[in-house]
Order: structure tokens, then C-alpha cells, then sequence
């Protein structure tokens, strides 16, 4: 073990990512109000919520203006009764982690909120006009388990465009496949979490703790994504469990780096793959940037010691944790800016840091069994507030990649 050449930016994050097991503190968490006065307080803090609906559903289908950034707005409980888009109940390609209704969570309010970006509407996700552009095509979600909750997401978006005996899911690890026949097209998921390759590859049985990354290889990954006609990366919290990650670069040797320094070097190698393999003719690229975690209730409630464990509805803006590292989103940035091929950035941190309502909590599983209700009562230990319940925030990443793929003459 050598000593490192790095870059010692010390990144104020969690060191307890993906095993958030370990947050300390006393569990008090937000007073609970009675729902009278609850929905005057919501009333004041989302006004255009009770303002009468002035669209019609069926107009927000036209073709969206350029000029509108579509992750500035606000989060508006939907007029139209139309969310959530899909229940747990009506898309059966939903796994348990992921489940929370179903899982026990009380509230649901979480599966009600509609973005709305300030200077237009979000076209209304149409599963077959989506499913009709990807006839005889591939759409792959690559990265990590963030990745592959957007990624079953659009699975349970497109499904009910598909007939019933014309759809199936199969697993080919590291890949997961939907197959909609009727149009020959698949929804992919590739389990690759550092992008690059790692010690981390394997779809199930990955190391947490001793992480260890191949800066500059990629070959391995890059034969499964040749010719992918739609391609939708992220990596992001796998990097963020210490400030130093071990990676190695050529040789065998491993050496630690600061986390943002093998972040752009990951980066990087990413870049070459792109630029020697795709044809910008047909095919499209995205990155998804971080998706924030709410692990500390004091980022938004001072004095508490909670993390989003019985959070029920989204913080108003403006917000940004301390989980979201602005270090990698410069990284993201200079990456895309650099390269000769468009791949474009859908930049949902801050839509998404507002939503601490919308994590799996203590409404999931672990280590593939659902929690007991002895770990549910030690929510400060046991609850997972990096994962998103679904249907949730990653239905509306998915609505902006489908205002991208089809609405937005870009
Ligand atoms: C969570 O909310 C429930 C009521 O909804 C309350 O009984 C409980 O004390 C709260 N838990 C914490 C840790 O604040
Ligand atoms: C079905 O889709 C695949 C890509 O996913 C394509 O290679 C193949 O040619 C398509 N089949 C037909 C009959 O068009
Ligand atoms: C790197 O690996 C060594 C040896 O396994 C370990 O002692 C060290 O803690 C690791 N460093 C990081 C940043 O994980
Ligand atoms: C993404 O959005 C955030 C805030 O909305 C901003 O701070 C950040 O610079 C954006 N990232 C990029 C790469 O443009």
C-alpha cells in the first residue's frame, strides 16, 4: 500500500453511506401536527396547490420549449388526480425494496406530488407513444442500485402500453431486461456502480465495505453497451464512502486517491469509451446526476437529530445537503463539456434534495428481508435514506428523460 499522490479535499460526506447503520444521535423527530392545522400549514407553503387547476391534462402533451429549465420549479400535489402514474399494485415488475405501501408505510401523500418547472409543464408521459419510438431498440440504465430504481420505474411507466402476454422481465446478470414484443424493444438495467470496472461488479454479490476501482478499464462493461441505441448512466454514492477510495491505474498496485480526483480519472476513461464507440447518428446519451441522500434532519430542521424517517412531506426550497458533493457535480460538468459526442446531463439533484419525504425509511428491506418491527422502532439505525419509495422522485427523473427523448426539439 503506497501512500497517495492525491488531491486531499476532504469531503464533508457520509461516511456511512450504504450502510447507514451507524448514525448516532438521540431519536426525536418532526412533532407530528394535527391534520387541521397540517393542511393550513401546507396550504401556506404550497399555495399553488389549491389555486384552481388552469391546464387540462391533455394539454400538456405539446412539444416543450427550449428555453425552459426543466429541473428549476416546484413540487404541486397533482389537480388532476392523475399521481401517483402507477400504483404497487398495477405494475407487478416492482421489487420489495422499493414497495413501501405495501412494506407498512402509513402515509402516501409521498406519490402525489407533481414537478413543475417554473416556465412550463412536463409533457404527459404516454407509454406507448414512448414504447412506438423505441420499437426495435434498446433502452439501457447503467450504474447503481439509484439507477436501477429509475430504471424499474420506467419499467412500470411503460408496462401498461404493452399487451399482457407480450411482456416479460428477465434477469441476465448484470443485466435486467423488460422485452415489450410488439414493439422489439427492450428497458435494460446494467449493474456497473463505479462505471468503470471494480470489485464491486458482480449484480448481487458486492463488496461494501473494501471497495476497490479500476480506473482505466472499461472494456469489460463497454461490450455490453455497444450499439445501445438509448444509454442513461449515474454513479455517484458508491464513491462516497470516505474521503480516499482505492483504485488502481495500469498496474496492479493500488493506491488511494481522493475521492474527486478518481472521479474525473473514472471520468475520463468513460470519455475515451464514448468517443471511440459511439455514433452520435443513432444513438442518445445521458447522465443522471447525484441523487441526494437525507440523512441528518437538521440540514433541514434545526436542532433535530432524525434523518428522513417520518418525513412526510417536501422540504420548500431553497435547499441543498451537504450529501450532494459539488466537487463531482464540477467533475460531471467538465466531463460532458470536454467531449466531442452530446450526452446530456438531466440535472435532478436539486428537484429531488427537496423531496425527504420520498425515501424508502424503515419501509424497505435488508439484505433481502423486509425489516422487523424491532428494527423499524430504531429508525435512526435502520432507516435507508438514500433508496426512493415507488412510485416516487424517480418517476419524474423519467418523465424529464421522456420529455428529452420525445418532446424537446433539441
Ligand atoms: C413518527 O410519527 C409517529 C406518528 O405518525 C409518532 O408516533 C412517532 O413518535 C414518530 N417517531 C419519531 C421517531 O418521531
Ligand atoms: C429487434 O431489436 C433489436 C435491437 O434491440 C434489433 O437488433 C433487431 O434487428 C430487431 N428485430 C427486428 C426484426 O427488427
Ligand atoms: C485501502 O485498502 C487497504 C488495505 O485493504 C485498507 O487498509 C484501507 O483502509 C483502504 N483505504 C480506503 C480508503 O478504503
Ligand atoms: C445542477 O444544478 C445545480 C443546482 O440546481 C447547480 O448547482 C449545478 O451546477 C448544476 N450542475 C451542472 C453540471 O450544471
Amino acid at each position: 500500500m503506497k501512500s497517495p499522490p492525491t488531491d486531499r479535499r476532504v469531503l464533508t460526506l457520509f461516511p456511512f453511506i450504504l450502510a447507514s447503520v451507524l448514525i448516532f444521535g438521540i431519536t426525536r423527530l418532526v412533532t407530528e401536527t394535527s391534520s387541521a392545522s397540517w393542511s393550513r400549514a401546507l396550504r401556506r407553503s404550497f399555495p399553488a396547490i389549491f389555486s384552481s387547476a388552469r391546464r387540462n391534462a391533455a394539454e400538456l402533451d405539446h412539444v416543450l420549449d427550449r428555453r425552459c429549465n426543466l429541473f428549476e420549479g416546484k413540487w404541486v400535489l397533482d389537480e388532476h388526480n392523475s399521481r401517483p402514474l402507477y400504483t404497487e399494485d398495477s405494475c407487478p415488475y416492482l421489487t420489495r425494496q422499493l414497495t413501501c405501501q405495501r412494506n407498512g408505510r402509513p402515509d402516501s401523500l409521498y406519490q402525489k406530488w407533481r414537478w413543475k418547472p417554473h416556465s412550463c409543464d412536463l409533457p404527459r408521459f404516454d407509454a406507448v407513444k414512448l414504447l412506438e419510438s423505441l420499437r426495435n431498440k434498446r433502452l439501457m440504465f447503467i450504474g447503481d442500485s439509484i439507477q436501477r430504481t429509475q430504471w424499474e420505474s420506467m419499467v412500470c411507466l411503460l408496462q401498461s402500453g404493452a399487451a399482457d402476454n407480450k411482456k416479460y422481465l428477465h434477469k441476465d446478470p448484470p443485466r435486467k431486461i423488460f422485452v415489450a414484443e410488439e414493439f422489439n424493444a427492450s428497458i435494460e438495467f446494467y449493474w456497473a456502480p463505479f462505471i468503470v470496472e471494480s470489485n464491486s461488479d458482480h449484480a448481487t454479490k458486492h463488496t461494501v465495505q473494501k471497495r476497490l476501482v479500476h480506473l482505466d478499464s472499461i472494456a469489460k462493461h463497454g461490450r455490453n453497451w455497444k450499439g445501445v441505441d438509448v444509454m442513461v448512466f449515474n454513479s455517484y454514492v458508491w464513491w462516497m464512502y470516505k474521503p480516499l477510495i482505492n483504485a488502481t491505474i495500469g498496474t496492479l498496485d493500488i493506491w488511494q486517491y481522493g475521492v474527486p480526483t478518481a472521479y474525473r480519472m473514472a471520468l475520463q476513461t468513460w470519455a475515451k469509451w464514448i468517443e471511440s464507440t459511439v455514433n452520435p447518428q443513432n444513438q442518445k446519451l445521458f447522465f443522471m446526476s447525484s441523487s441526494p441522500t437525507h440523512l441528518w434532519s437538521w440540514e433541514w430542521k434545526a436542532g433535530s437529530s432524525g434523518n428522513c424517517f417520518n418525513e412526510t412531506y417536501p422540504i420548500e426550497g431553497p435547499y441543498w445537503g451537504t450529501g450532494s458533493s459539488l466537487d463531482i457535480m464540477g467533475a460531471v460538468r467538465d466531463a460532458l463539456r470536454g467531449l466531442k459526442v452530446k450526452v446530456t446531463l438531466l440535472n435532478i439533484t436539486q428537484l429531488s434534495e427537496f423531496r425527504k419525504d420520498g425515501h424508502t425509511s424503515v419501509y424497505t428491506e435488508r439484505r433481502g428481508k423486509l425489516l422487523t418491527s424491532e428494527q423499524r422502532s430504531e429508525p435512526n439505525v435502520y432507516a435507508d435514506c438514500i433508496h426512493w419509495c415507488l412510485p416516487g422522485v424517480p418517476d419524474t427523473w423519467n418523465e424529464i428523460l421522456y420529455a428529452h427523448l420525445l418532446n424537446r426539439k433539441s
